[in-house]
C-alpha cells in the first residue's frame, strides 16, 4: 500500500470514530443531562446541546489563543468560552452551583485527575451528572504508554505541589518518547526520534513551563474501575450511571446523590 492510500485510510477510519463518538455523547447527554451547566474544554468539539440543556463554556484559552495555538484548526467552529480559568479548578463556581458539567477528552490533561474530578463533582447539585471521557490510549498516539493505575492517581492526590512536578517530569519523559513522536511521524517517513539527552532536556523544560500534555493514559477497564473506585469514596454521594466505549474513546456519567 502506498503511503498516499494509508493516508486515505487514516482519514477514513478518523471520520468514522468522530461521528461514532458524537452519537454516543448526544445519547449520552439524552439520557442523563438536563437544565443549566457547563462544558469543560470544548474547543473544536462541543457536545450538541438538546433543548432542555443550557449550557455555559469554560476552558482555560481564549478562543484567539487555541487558534494560535492550533493553526490547524482555523475555519473550524470552535467554542469561544464563557469563562476563562482553570476548568480543573473551577474556582469561581459555587458548590451545588449546576446541573451537569460535560469534560470530554480533558481528564488525561490534569497532572491530578482525582482532584480535578472532586472540583468538578463540587459543583454540581444533588442529581446532577458529570459527563466525562477521555480517549482510549490503545486507539491514540499514546499507544505503547504505560496504563495509568488507581495506585499512581491515590499518589498524585496526596502529593505535595514540589512532589507532584517530579511526578510529571516522568510523564514529560514518557510523551516525547511515545506519544510526540507518533504525532509527528504521521505521514513523514523521514521523522527521526530525539535522543535520550534530548528527551531529558525537553521534559525539564516543559515541567518548568507546565506545559499542557496528555499526563495520564486509560483503557475502559482502568477508567471505569478509577471512576468507581473515586465514587464510592467521594463524601457527597455518587453513583456511576453508564459507561460506553466507542470511537477511540470511553465515557462515563456520574450522578451526585446527595
Ligand atoms: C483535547 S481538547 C478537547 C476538545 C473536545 N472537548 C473534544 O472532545 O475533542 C482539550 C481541551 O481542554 C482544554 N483544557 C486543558 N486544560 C484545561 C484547564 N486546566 N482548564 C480548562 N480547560 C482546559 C483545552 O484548552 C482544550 O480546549
Amino acid at each position: 500500500m502506498n503511503s498516499m492510500h494509508w493516508l486515505r485510510g487514516l482519514v477514513y477510519r478518523l471520520r468514522a470514530a468522530f461521528h461514532r463518538r458524537r452519537n454516543a455523547r448526544r445519547y449520552l447527554a439524552s439520557r442523563h443531562l438536563r437544565g443549566d451547566g457547563i462544558e469543560i474544554g470544548a474547543m473544536h468539539f462541543p457536545l450538541p446541546p438538546h433543548r432542555g440543556m443550557r449550557v455555559k463554556y469554560v476552558d482555560n484559552t481564549s478562543l484567539e489563543d487555541s487558534i494560535a495555538k492550533f493553526p490547524e484548526l482555523r475555519g473550524q467552529n470552535l467554542v469561544r468560552p464563557d469563562f476563562i480559568e482553570d476548568g480543573f479548578e473551577l474556582a469561581s463556581f459555587s458548590p451545588a452551583s449546576q446541573d451537569f458539567v460535560i469534560a470530554n477528552r480533558v481528564l488525561e490533561h490534569a497532572p491530578n485527575p482525582l482532584r480535578t474530578l472532586s472540583n468538578w463533582v463540587r459543583v454540581l447539585r444533588p442529581g446532577g451528572a458529570l459527563l466525562v471521557s477521555v480517549p482510549l490510549a490503545e486507539a491514540c498516539f499514546d499507544r505503547g504508554r504505560t496504563e495509568t493505575t488507581l495506585g499512581h492517581l491515590l499518589q498524585d492526590f496526596q502529593a505535595t505541589t514540589e512532589q507532584l512536578a517530579a511526578r510529571n517530569l516522568v510523564h514529560y519523559v514518557e510523551w516525547l518518547s511515545i506519544s510526540e513522536p507518533a504525532i509527528l511521524s504521521v505521514g513523514n517517513p523521514a521523522y527521526q526520534k530525539a535522543s535520550a539527552v534530548e528527551i531529558e532536556r525537553r521534559a525539564a523544560e516543559l515541567c518548568h513551563l507546565q506545559a499542557e500534555i496528555h499526563f495520564h493514559t486509560f483503557s475502559r477497564n482502568s477508567f471505569e474501575s478509577i471512576l468507581r473506585h473515586f465514587a464510592s469514596h467521594t463524601p457527597v454521594g455518587l453513583r456511576v450511571a453508564q459507561v460506553l466505549e466507542t470511537g477511540g474513546e470511553v465515557a462515563a456519567v456520574l450522578i451526585r446523590i446527595h
